[in-house]
C-alpha cells in the first residue's frame, strides 16, 4: 500500500446515522460511525481494553460504546469514559484506538493512510464530475488492487476481452499510446487501429494531435475515469480490502439528461452495460498470477503497455517514500 495517501474506501451512503458499521479496508478492520451532526468517524475496530469489535457497540452521546465493558471512545479514538472506574476517573493517554482522518464529498469517503502530520488538505477528485448524476455498482474482485487498476490502464486487451462490446471492430494494432503523467495524475490517449498487415504501430512521439484522441485518466492511489465525452464518463475507485481482494466501485456519470425519471432510466441502462464490460474483464484478471504487480517481475511488457509501465514505475517511486513503522502514529507504541 502506498503510504501518506488519501484512499477512497467506500460510499457515504454505506454509513447510516444510527449504527456503526464494520469494514475491512487496507488490510485493517475498521469501524465507521456518525455523530448526531453527521460527522463521520473512522477508527480501528479493535477495542484497546480487551480486543472486542467496537462496531458491535452503539453510539452514545456522540461517542462509540464498546459492547463488552462499555468503554466510550470519541471520534479521535481516545477513551472518554471507563464505566468501571467512574465518571470522575482520569483516563490515561494510552487508552485509545487508532483513528483515521476522514474526508467525505461527492458521495465518497476517503481516509488518510499515513502520518497525520503529513496530511494534504484534501484528496484529488475529478472535479467536473461533481455536477453530473451517477449510479454505482460495487464489485468484489479476488485480486490485488494493482491488477484491477492495470486492467483499466490496458489498451491492448480491448479487441480480445471486449470483442462484443467496447472492443468491437478488431482494432488490434496499438499506436503509442501516449502517456502523460503530471504529478500523480496519469492521462493516456488511445489510438488503436485495424492491422492491414503492412503498418507498424506509431511510437508515442510519432502520433500527431494526440490530445484530440480518446483518453482516460488515473490518479494515485486509487481513482480512475474514462473520459467518454464532456457529458458522459465512467469512474472507478479501486478499494484495497487486503493483499488479495479489491472492491471496485464503478460509477457511470452523465449530464446530458436532467429530467428525473429519464435520468434514472439512462443511469440504470448505463450501469447494466458497465456491468457486462466489467464482467468481461473480471473473467480474465482473476486468472492473472501473481496477484500483485511490481516494477521488477517476470512479465514481458510491450510498447502498448506504456500506461501500465508508467503506473508501476511511479507507484514504486511513491512506495519508497516513508512507510509505516511498527509503532502506531498516535501512541508511538504500537498498541493500537
Ligand atoms: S473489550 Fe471493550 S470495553 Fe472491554
Ligand atoms: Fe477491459
Amino acid at each position: 500500500m502506498i503510504f501518506n495517501q488519501w484512499y477512497v474506501i467506500l460510499e457515504s451512503r454505506e454509513v447510516g446515522k444510527k449504527k456503526p458499521i464494520k469494514v475491512r479496508r487496507l488490510s485493517q478492520n475498521l469501524t465507521l460511525w456518525r455523530e448526531s451532526n453527521g460527522k463521520l468517524n473512522c477508527m480501528s475496530d479493535r477495542c484497546c481494553h480487551r480486543g472486542a469489535s467496537l462496531s458491535g457497540g452503539k453510539i452514545v452521546d456522540n461517542n462509540i460504546e464498546c459492547p463488552f465493558h462499555g468503554f466510550q471512545f470519541g471520534g479521535d479514538g481516545k477513551v472518554k469514559l471507563i464505566p468501571a472506574n467512574g465518571k470522575n476517573a482520569v483516563i490515561p493517554e494510552s487508552q485509545h484506538v487508532h483513528s483515521y482522518l476522514v474526508y467525505e464529498n461527492y458521495g465518497l469517503v476517503w481516509i488518510w493512510y499515513g502520518d497525520k502530520s503529513q496530511v494534504t488538505e484534501k484528496p484529488f477528485f475529478f472535479e467536473d464530475l461533481a455536477d453530473m448524476s451517477y449510479s454505482t455498482f460495487i464489485d468484489p474482485w479476488n485480486s490485488h488492487y494493482s491488477r484491477c487498476i492495470e486492467n483499466q490502464l490496458d489498451v491492448v486487451h480491448l479487441p480480445f476481452v471486449h470483442k462484443t462490446t467496447i472492443g468491437a471492430g478488431n482494432k488490434t494494432l496499438v499506436n503509442g499510446p501516449v502517456v502523460v503523467r503530471e504529478g500523480e495524475l496519469i492521462t493516456f490517449y488511445v489510438d488503436n487501429i485495424l492491422d492491414d498487415g503492412k503498418t507498424t504501430p506509431l511510437k508515442p512521439d510519432e502520433i500527431p494531435d494526440y490530445e484530440k484522441l480518446f483518453h482516460l485518466q488515473f490518479h494515485y492511489p486509487n481513482i480512475w475515469q474514462n473520459f467518454i465525452t464532456d457529458k458522459m464518463r465512467i469512474f472507478a475507485a479501486f478499494v484495497p480490502v487486503d493483499e488479495e481482494n479489491t472492491l471496485i466501485y464503478l460509477r457511470n456519470y452523465q449530464s446530458f439528461l436532467r429530467v428525473p425519471v429519464l435520468k434514472e432510466i439512462v443511469n440504470y441502462l448505463m450501469k447494466l452495460s458497465n456491468i457486462v464490460i466489467l464482467r468481461q474483464d473480471k473473467r480474465i484478471v482473476l486468472t492473472q498470477i501473481p496477484k500483485k504487480t511490481e516494477v521488477k517481475m517476470d512479465e514481458r511488457l510491450i510498447m502498448g503497455d506504456k500506461p501500465i509501465i508508467e503506473y508501476r514505475k511511479h507507484r514504486q517511486e511513491l512506495m519508497t517514500s516513508p512507510q509505516p513503522s511498527e509503532t502506531c502514529h498516535t501512541c508511538g507504541k504500537g498498541e493500537c
